[in-house]
Protein backbone atom coordinates (compact mmCIF):
# COMPACT_ATOMS: atom_id res chain seq x y z
CA UNK A 1 0.00 0.00 0.00
CA UNK A 2 2.00 3.23 -1.34
CA UNK A 3 2.02 5.53 2.30
CA UNK A 4 -0.07 8.50 2.67
CA UNK A 5 0.88 10.96 4.77
CA UNK A 6 -2.74 12.15 5.82
CA UNK A 7 -3.61 9.05 8.03
CA UNK A 8 -2.09 9.93 11.14
CA UNK A 9 -4.09 12.99 11.49
CA UNK A 10 -7.56 11.75 10.00
CA UNK A 11 -7.59 9.45 13.25
CA UNK A 12 -6.20 11.68 15.63
CA UNK A 13 -7.47 15.02 14.91
CA UNK A 14 -10.46 15.41 16.68
CA UNK A 15 -8.59 14.23 19.99
CA UNK A 16 -5.22 15.60 19.40
CA UNK A 17 -4.81 18.80 21.24
CA UNK A 18 -7.09 17.16 24.42
CA UNK A 19 -4.74 13.97 24.39
CA UNK A 20 -1.51 16.36 24.77
CA UNK A 21 -2.72 19.12 26.80
CA UNK A 22 -0.82 18.05 29.41
CA UNK A 23 2.37 18.58 27.89
CA UNK A 24 4.04 21.62 28.62
CA UNK A 25 5.79 22.86 25.13
CA UNK A 26 7.99 26.28 26.76
CA UNK A 27 11.07 24.37 27.27
CA UNK A 28 10.91 23.35 23.14
CA UNK A 29 9.68 26.46 22.16
CA UNK A 30 12.28 28.27 24.45
CA UNK A 31 14.74 26.40 22.61
CA UNK A 32 13.48 26.52 18.89
CA UNK A 33 13.28 30.20 19.35
CA UNK A 34 17.45 30.37 20.78
CA UNK A 35 18.29 27.87 17.39
CA UNK A 36 16.35 29.99 14.86
CA UNK A 37 18.54 33.43 16.33
CA UNK A 38 15.75 35.60 14.51
CA UNK A 39 15.20 34.21 11.51
CA UNK A 40 12.12 32.22 9.71
CA UNK A 41 10.77 28.76 10.69
CA UNK A 42 9.20 25.80 8.94
CA UNK A 43 7.82 23.01 10.53
CA UNK A 44 7.56 19.35 9.47
CA UNK A 45 4.61 18.00 10.62
CA UNK A 46 3.16 21.40 11.64
CA UNK A 47 -0.06 19.88 13.63
CA UNK A 48 -2.28 22.07 15.12
CA UNK A 49 0.39 24.38 16.13
CA UNK A 50 1.46 22.79 19.63
CA UNK A 51 5.11 24.95 18.83
CA UNK A 52 3.97 26.89 16.02
CA UNK A 53 1.73 29.32 17.41
CA UNK A 54 4.06 30.29 20.67
CA UNK A 55 6.78 30.53 17.98
CA UNK A 56 4.62 32.77 16.16
CA UNK A 57 3.59 34.81 19.22
CA UNK A 58 7.37 35.45 19.93
CA UNK A 59 7.70 37.65 16.49
CA UNK A 60 8.71 34.78 14.74
CA UNK A 61 7.82 33.85 10.89
CA UNK A 62 6.64 30.65 10.78
CA UNK A 63 5.61 28.40 7.80
CA UNK A 64 4.93 24.72 7.77
CA UNK A 65 4.25 21.29 6.36
CA UNK A 66 1.77 18.67 7.22
CA UNK A 67 -0.28 16.05 5.31
CA UNK A 68 -3.16 15.91 7.46
CA UNK A 69 -5.86 18.64 6.35
CA UNK A 70 -7.91 17.86 9.35
CA UNK A 71 -4.85 18.84 11.45
CA UNK A 72 -4.31 22.42 9.55
CA UNK A 73 -8.02 22.78 10.16
CA UNK A 74 -7.24 22.60 13.56
CA UNK A 75 -4.27 25.20 13.42
CA UNK A 76 -6.16 27.78 11.06
CA UNK A 77 -8.99 27.88 13.95
CA UNK A 78 -7.08 29.29 16.51
CA UNK A 79 -5.59 32.90 17.12
CA UNK A 80 -2.84 33.41 14.34
CA UNK A 81 -3.55 30.18 12.56
CA UNK A 82 -4.15 31.67 9.19
CA UNK A 83 -0.80 34.01 9.74
CA UNK A 84 0.72 30.24 8.26
CA UNK A 85 2.11 29.61 5.72
CA UNK A 86 1.36 25.55 5.31
CA UNK A 87 1.75 23.48 2.55
CA UNK A 88 -0.08 20.51 2.33
CA UNK A 89 1.81 17.03 1.42
CA UNK A 90 4.48 14.88 2.52
CA UNK A 91 7.49 16.72 4.47
CA UNK A 92 9.52 13.81 2.66
CA UNK A 93 9.49 15.46 -0.56
CA UNK A 94 6.96 18.64 0.03
CA UNK A 95 8.26 22.18 -0.36
CA UNK A 96 6.98 25.20 0.75
CA UNK A 97 8.34 28.50 -0.31
CA UNK A 98 10.92 30.57 1.46
CA UNK A 99 14.76 30.10 2.62
CA UNK A 100 14.68 28.99 6.66
CA UNK A 101 17.44 29.59 9.42
CA UNK A 102 15.24 26.79 11.58
CA UNK A 103 13.56 23.32 10.21
CA UNK A 104 11.90 21.44 12.86
CA UNK A 105 11.00 18.01 13.32
CA UNK A 106 9.38 17.27 16.61
CA UNK A 107 7.43 14.91 18.93
CA UNK A 108 9.14 12.04 16.92
CA UNK A 109 7.53 12.65 13.81
CA UNK A 110 10.42 11.19 11.47
CA UNK A 111 9.53 8.05 12.54
CA UNK A 112 6.15 8.48 11.19
CA UNK A 113 7.78 8.44 7.54
CA UNK A 114 7.51 4.61 6.22
CA UNK A 115 11.12 3.34 5.18
CA UNK A 116 14.85 4.46 5.74
CA UNK A 117 14.57 6.13 1.61
CA UNK A 118 11.78 8.22 3.15
CA UNK A 119 13.67 9.40 5.84
CA UNK A 120 16.72 10.22 3.95
CA UNK A 121 14.46 12.06 1.45
CA UNK A 122 13.15 14.01 4.48
CA UNK A 123 16.51 14.98 5.51
CA UNK A 124 17.70 16.34 2.15
CA UNK A 125 14.24 18.05 1.93
CA UNK A 126 14.86 20.11 5.16
CA UNK A 127 18.41 20.88 3.87
CA UNK A 128 16.67 22.28 0.69
CA UNK A 129 14.35 24.13 3.20
CA UNK A 130 17.86 26.16 5.07
CA UNK A 131 19.41 28.96 4.45
CA UNK A 132 23.60 28.45 4.42
CA UNK A 133 24.20 27.94 8.05
CA UNK A 134 20.83 26.96 8.91
CA UNK A 135 19.97 23.91 11.18
CA UNK A 136 17.64 20.95 11.33
CA UNK A 137 16.27 19.80 14.77
CA UNK A 138 14.92 16.70 15.31
CA UNK A 139 13.30 15.42 18.45
CA UNK A 140 12.75 11.58 18.74
CA UNK A 141 12.82 9.03 21.14
CA UNK A 142 15.75 5.91 21.22
CA UNK A 143 15.06 3.01 20.21
CA UNK A 144 14.22 0.53 23.15
CA UNK A 145 13.48 -3.47 21.51
CA UNK A 146 14.35 -4.64 24.97
CA UNK A 147 11.53 -3.24 26.21
CA UNK A 148 9.34 -5.32 23.62
CA UNK A 149 9.17 -8.99 25.38
CA UNK A 150 7.78 -11.41 22.88
CA UNK A 151 7.73 -9.32 20.32
CA UNK A 152 4.84 -6.81 21.80
CA UNK A 153 4.38 -4.56 24.62
CA UNK A 154 0.95 -2.77 26.27
CA UNK A 155 2.07 0.45 28.43
CA UNK A 156 0.50 3.08 30.31
CA UNK A 157 1.49 6.49 28.84
CA UNK A 158 -0.77 8.71 31.01
CA UNK A 159 -3.03 7.94 34.14
CA UNK A 160 -5.22 10.78 35.33
CA UNK A 161 -7.94 11.01 36.91
CA UNK A 162 -10.12 12.22 33.56
CA UNK A 163 -7.97 9.84 31.04
CA UNK A 164 -6.12 6.93 31.23
CA UNK A 165 -3.51 6.37 27.91
CA UNK A 166 -2.48 3.26 26.81
CA UNK A 167 -0.22 2.24 24.00
CA UNK A 168 -0.25 -1.18 22.41
CA UNK A 169 2.87 -2.00 20.58
CA UNK A 170 4.33 -4.79 17.88
CA UNK A 171 7.60 -4.47 16.65
CA UNK A 172 9.01 -5.67 13.28
CA UNK A 173 12.66 -5.42 14.47
CA UNK A 174 13.69 -6.86 10.95
CA UNK A 175 12.72 -3.77 9.48
CA UNK A 176 13.33 -1.44 12.54
CA UNK A 177 9.34 -1.03 12.38
CA UNK A 178 6.80 -0.80 15.14
CA UNK A 179 3.08 -0.72 14.75
CA UNK A 180 1.11 1.26 17.93
CA UNK A 181 -2.06 1.80 18.83
CA UNK A 182 -2.83 4.50 21.56
CA UNK A 183 -5.83 3.67 23.32
CA UNK A 184 -7.83 6.61 25.09
CA UNK A 185 -10.56 5.63 27.95
CA UNK A 186 -12.43 8.67 29.31
CA UNK A 187 -15.95 9.15 30.18
CA UNK A 188 -16.98 10.08 27.07
CA UNK A 189 -15.57 6.51 25.72
CA UNK A 190 -12.75 4.84 24.08
CA UNK A 191 -11.05 6.27 20.91
CA UNK A 192 -7.94 4.24 19.40
CA UNK A 193 -5.57 6.48 17.89
CA UNK A 194 -3.12 4.31 15.02
CA UNK A 195 0.34 5.21 14.16
CA UNK A 196 3.53 3.46 12.74
CA UNK A 197 7.03 4.06 13.27
CA UNK A 198 10.47 3.24 11.17
CA UNK A 199 12.68 4.01 14.18
CA UNK A 200 16.00 5.03 13.89
CA UNK A 201 19.15 5.30 16.36
CA UNK A 202 20.65 8.80 16.18
CA UNK A 203 24.01 7.24 14.62
CA UNK A 204 21.74 6.40 11.65
CA UNK A 205 20.17 10.01 11.66
CA UNK A 206 23.63 11.59 11.56
CA UNK A 207 24.10 9.34 8.21
CA UNK A 208 20.90 11.10 6.86
CA UNK A 209 22.23 14.09 7.47
CA UNK A 210 25.37 13.46 6.01
CA UNK A 211 23.79 12.00 2.97
CA UNK A 212 22.07 15.46 2.56
CA UNK A 213 25.30 17.89 3.36
CA UNK A 214 24.53 18.61 6.95
CA UNK A 215 26.91 18.43 9.77
CA UNK A 216 25.80 17.92 13.60
CA UNK A 217 25.98 20.50 15.59
CA UNK A 218 24.04 19.37 19.02
CA UNK A 219 22.82 16.27 20.38
CA UNK A 220 20.66 16.77 23.90
CA UNK A 221 18.71 14.51 25.97
CA UNK A 222 15.48 16.87 25.98
CA UNK A 223 15.10 20.91 25.27
CA UNK A 224 17.01 22.11 28.29
CA UNK A 225 20.41 20.77 26.57
CA UNK A 226 20.97 18.24 29.29
CA UNK A 227 23.74 15.91 28.58
CA UNK A 228 22.90 12.74 25.83
CA UNK A 229 24.05 9.71 28.39
CA UNK A 230 23.72 6.30 27.93
CA UNK A 231 20.62 6.74 30.24
CA UNK A 232 18.69 9.16 27.82
CA UNK A 233 15.51 7.92 26.85
CA UNK A 234 15.16 10.62 24.20
CA UNK A 235 17.53 12.94 21.81
CA UNK A 236 16.92 16.43 20.57
CA UNK A 237 19.77 17.20 17.84
CA UNK A 238 21.07 19.60 15.46
CA UNK A 239 22.65 19.59 12.44
CA UNK A 240 23.51 22.85 10.22
CA UNK A 241 23.91 23.50 6.54
CA UNK A 242 27.30 24.96 6.10
CA UNK A 243 27.55 27.82 5.71
CA UNK A 244 28.52 28.56 1.61
CA UNK A 245 32.29 28.74 1.15
C1 LIG B 1 2.76 13.82 16.55
S1 LIG B 1 2.07 15.05 15.53
C2 LIG B 1 3.09 16.47 15.95
C3 LIG B 1 2.42 17.77 15.61
C4 LIG B 1 3.20 19.00 16.06
N1 LIG B 1 4.51 19.04 15.45
C5 LIG B 1 3.36 18.98 17.57
O1 LIG B 1 4.50 18.94 18.06
O2 LIG B 1 2.34 18.98 18.25
C6 LIG B 1 2.71 14.63 13.92
C7 LIG B 1 2.17 15.51 12.81
O3 LIG B 1 2.87 15.21 11.62
C8 LIG B 1 1.95 14.98 10.56
N2 LIG B 1 2.63 14.04 9.64
C9 LIG B 1 3.00 12.76 9.91
N3 LIG B 1 3.66 12.25 8.85
C10 LIG B 1 3.71 13.22 7.91
C11 LIG B 1 4.29 13.30 6.62
N4 LIG B 1 4.97 12.28 6.08
N5 LIG B 1 4.17 14.47 5.93
C12 LIG B 1 3.50 15.52 6.47
N6 LIG B 1 2.94 15.49 7.70
C13 LIG B 1 3.04 14.37 8.41
C14 LIG B 1 0.72 14.44 11.24
O4 LIG B 1 -0.45 14.63 10.45
C15 LIG B 1 0.70 15.27 12.52
O5 LIG B 1 0.05 16.48 12.33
Amino acid sequence: MPFDASAYGRHVAAVYDDTYAHLDPAEAVERLAALADGGPVCEFGIGTGRLALPLLARGLTVAGIEGSPEMVAGLRAKPGGDRIEVALGDFAQTRVPGEYALVVLAFNTVFALPDQAAQVACFRNAAAHLRPGGRFVVEAWMPDPGAFRAGSALRPVRVAEDEVLLEAAVLHPAEQRMTTTKIRLTDGGVRLLPANHRYAWPAELDLMAELAGMVREHRWAGWAAEPFTDDSREHVSVWRRPEAA
